[in-house]
This record gives C-alpha cells, structure tokens and sequence, in this order.
C-alpha cells in the first residue's frame, strides 16, 4: 500500500477562507474587526518563522494583530504586569505568548495570567480542564486541526485505537483527550499515550490504527514500528543539517516518511500536514473569541 496524502495545505486554505467569509459577515454586521495581541519574547529563531506565519494569516482573513517584541531580560512581574493591561483592554480580543519562553519565566505561571476568554492558544487551565470534562473552550489549535483535517478526509476514529507519541500540554495530551471522547460527534477512539519512559514504543505504535506522532525527534518512526493501513498523523518539524539547501537545513518530521507511506493507508506530509492547520485553527479561535462564542458575557 502507499499512502494517500493528507493535504494540510489545502484543507488549512479551506479554512482560513470560511474564516474570512465569517470575519467578513462579522464586519458588515457593524463589528469592529477581530484583534490578536501576539507576545513575543526574546529572539527565538523558530518563534520569529512561526509569528510571521500567524501574523500573515491574520491580514489575509482580515483580523487586525499586532507583535509586541519583548527583550529576555524582562521579568517576570514585568510580563505579567502587561498580560494584565492586555486583558483589560476591550479592543483585544486575544492574546498569544509565543513559547518557549526564556528559561527565567514559568510558562505555567505566564499561562495563567491569561484571561482564559482571549486565551486563543487553549493552553490555559481553564480551557484544558473545560475540554477535558466536555464543555465549550479554546481548543489548543494543532490538536484542534488534526480533528479538522479527520473530518475533511472523513476519516472515523469510533472505535480505533489511536496511539500518541508524545505527552506535552500542546499537542500530544489535549489529542488524546479529544480523541478518547465519548460523547458528542468526535473522538470515541480507544487511547494510548506513550512518552519517553513508554518501554518498547513499537509493541504500542504496531497496534495502532491511527498514530499521532508529536515527540520532536527525527525518523523516530518507521515503516516497521506500523500496521497496514494505519493513520499517520505526523507533527514534527525538526530542522536537519542539509547542504543541498540554501538555508542549510531541511524541514523533517518525527516519522521516516518514506517507509512509514508504504505501510499507511493516509498520511501527513512535513512541512504541509498539520503545520498549516496549526495556524488555520487560531484564526478560528481568534474569530470565537471577538464573538464572545465560547464565553458569552
Ligand atoms: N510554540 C510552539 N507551538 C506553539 C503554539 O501553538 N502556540 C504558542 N503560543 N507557542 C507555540
């Protein structure tokens, strides 16, 4: 078997244009234009790659945002104190801090200081637990775009087995919530969350019918460690040595595609899976927040 490929570039395209319909109507109805307040802290080079994708998003579905650069020396009392000015500040409708953050400031801590109706990004407490429990919240957007992208290949998970890699509070734990859940139209899959203490990752990854792969380690996936047919759903991005590239460096994700495409019946591509879908989904949060959708007040 080779695998057909999941197209997060045209399925995040489809989206960013149904938000900018949406934003559009929003506008014609007499509403000012959704507003996101981007916190950037120190000079990470990534972070700088993945803003600049956030922010040209905004502009091509007509959401005004602005970049606050902030230097790494600042504290923590600092950054907390202009978190607070932007939550009392009616004219944003949300706010992103950029991580990581430098290692002097808790993310946790920063997290918090968040009003949780402007946290687009979904990382707050009050989100996650919200999520967890099955009630309305910002939906941390990577985890937020695999479902998407599940529901435009119609793709079922009822009743499979799904197997993460991975365990962070972005991406690997909030999909396996969402794909463990029981009730509603989403989910019903049986979950497994492996992590880097997880003993023998294939006797788990040979077992899955969909495997979500979120661990930020190249090729650590093979065609071997898979089942026929499976769902791969592959979020890496590592940047690896390249000579051939003008940058010096090559985009990969956590599974070795090549063998990985054999053996899977679906698959997503890195770069053009789910990195897209990753920014076509804060759009949408963006939009949710400035219509008071999941919060009403
Ligand atoms: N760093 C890596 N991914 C993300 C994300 O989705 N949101 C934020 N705020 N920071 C990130």
């Amino acid at each position: 078997m080779s695998a057909k490929i999941i197209d997060g570039k045209k399925v995040a395209q489809l989206t960013r244009d149904e938000v900018k319909k949406d934003v559009n109507d929003w506008v014609e109805s007499g509403n000012r234009a959704p507003f996101l307040q981007v916190v950037l802290v120190g000079n990470n080079p990534a972070s700088d790659v993945y803003v600049g994708a956030k922010t040209r998003a905004c502009k091509e579905v007509g959401i005004e945002t602005d970049t606050m650069r902030l230097p790494d020396t600042i504290s923590a009392k600092e950054l907390e104190a202009t978190i607070q000015e932007l939550n009392n500040d009616d004219s944003v409708d949300g706010i992103l801090v950029q991580l990581p953050l430098p290692n002097h400031l808790s993310s946790h801590n920063v997290i918090e200081s968040i009003d949780y109706r402007k946290d687009v990004d979904g990382f707050h407490p009050m989100n996650v637990g919200r999520l967890t429990v099955g009630q309305p919240s910002f939906r941390s957007c990577t985890p937020a775009g695999i479902i998407e992208l599940f529901k435009h290949y119609s793709i079922p998970t009822k009743g499979k087995h799904a197997v993460v890699v991975g365990a962070s509070n972005i991406v690997g734990r909030p999909i396996s919530i969402l794909l463990n859940k029981e009730k509603g139209e989403e989910g019903k899959a049986t979950t497994t969350v492996c992590h880097k203490f997880t003993k023998d990752l294939t006797q788990h990854t040979i077992s899955a019918d969909i495997l979500i792969v979120a661990a930020g380690q190249p090729n650590l996936i093979k065609g071997e460690m898979v089942k026929e047919g499976v769902v791969v759903v592959d979020v890496g991005i590592n940047r690896v040595a390249d000579e051939t590239k003008e940058k010096g460096y090559s985009l990969v994700g956590d599974c070795d595609f090549e063998s990985v495409k054999e053996k899977a019946s679906w698959i997503t591509p890195v770069p053009g899976g789910v990195g897209p879908m990753t920014v076509a989904m804060l759009m949408k949060n963006t939009l949710l927040a400035a219509k008071k959708s999941i919060y009403p007040q």
